[in-house]
């Protein structure tokens, strides 16, 4: 398994398994077939509401004696809705309770916009804390606060365009160690890949199969990545799968990639995808697939209610 490393030389296994949409009551016995499997690296975030039951599934691996905790890269995500200071060290005292953890490997910033205390979903105005509220810059300093605790190895954010990377870099301190996007062939995201390699932060990619189960009412419209033919076409070259493909692309450009399954033949046959090597010519194909798209669009945090507009979300 490759792994990409941090400037002060701790590791990342390139492949992860994303629990994002995993159902608690499956995701405790997929967390120990993936341990299984050979994952070390295990995505989660509170607000996937599942966090409880993925620390039962780690806490059974090793009970079981398949791992050890130092052996495992967890990474968690702070939620809209704890973004002031005070609020984000209770955040993660919760995240690690519910993991049955004391340390994680990585904590991110979720989102770049912020909820009041309590509020889960923000629909009205009222919900929502504008960045004359809550700065970006004072969650940033919270989170560094954190790794000076020891409650997180790593810490750095999630769904930050270049714009907002800056801004919390402008403050000096602890730069971000990883910006975790969506990423997969409609989506490539050169100009932001190209930004955190120049400052040495670290990528993850997520929704790496475009989402297939996602439940955005929009989403039945959205173009198919799993059956694209140029993918279709390079899984049948190697004689692997679809989904084998879309992570192996990824690992190919030495960006961290973690799809989601609950299920535990396609957990296993996921994990197999790190021993394929695409070779230039698939990575040009892919590369000029002729799709571009967006599968989790951030419009549901956007609406006429919000005071955030999209372009605070992504690169225009
Ligand atoms: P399941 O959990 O039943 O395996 P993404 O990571 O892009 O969000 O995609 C996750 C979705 O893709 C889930 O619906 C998951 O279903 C499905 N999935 C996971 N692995 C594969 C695969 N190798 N081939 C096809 N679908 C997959």
């Amino acid at each position: 398994m490759k792994h990409l490393t941090f400037k002060n030389g701790d590791q990342i296994p390139i492949l992860g398994l994303g629990t994002w949409k995993s159902n608690p009551g499956e995701v405790r016995k997929a967390i120990v077939w993936a341990i299984e499997a050979g994952y070390r690296h295990i995505d989660c975030a509170a607000i996937y509401q599942n966090e409880k039951e993925v620390g039962q599934g780690i806490a059974d691996a090793i009970e079981a004696g398949l791992v050890k905790r130092k052996d495992l890269f967890i990474t968690s995500k702070l939620w809209n809705n704890a973004h002031r200071h005070e609020d984000v060290l209770p955040a993660i005292q919760k995240t690690l309770s519910d993991l049955r953890l004391d340390y994680l490997d990585l904590y991110l910033i979720h989102w770049p916009l912020a909820f009041k205390s309590g509020v889960s979903f923000a629909q009205k105005r009222e919900e929502f804390f504008t960045y004359l509220d809550v700065p970006l810059t004072q969650t940033w300093e919270a989170m560094q606060d954190l790794k000076v605790k020891g409650l997180a190895k790593h810490i750095g954010v999630s769904n930050f365009n270049q714009n907002k990377l800056k801004e919390i870099m402008g403050i000096g301190g602890q730069h971000p160690e990883m910006n975790q996007v969506e990423m997969h062939p409609f989506l490539p995201q050169e100009g932001l890949v190209n930004f955190c390699l120049e400052h040495g932060i670290l990528m993850t990619a997520y929704s790496p199969l475009g989402s297939p189960d996602s439940r955005n009412e929009k989403h039945v419209e959205d173009p198919k990545l799993l059956t694209n033919p140029i993918v279709k076409e390079v899984a049948s070259k190697h004689g692997v799968t679809e989904g084998q493909v879309l992570i192996a692309w990824s690992i190919a450009r030495e960006i961290a990639v973690i799809p989601k399954s609950t299920n535990e033949g396609r957990i296993k046959e996921n994990f197999e995808a790190s021993k394929i090597q695409l070779d230039d010519h698939d990575m040009m194909e892919l590369r000029d697939i002729g799709v571009s798209h967006r599968f989790v669009d951030g419009t549901f945090f956007t609406g006429t209610n919000s005071p955030y507009k999209l372009s605070d979300l992504w690169d225009s």
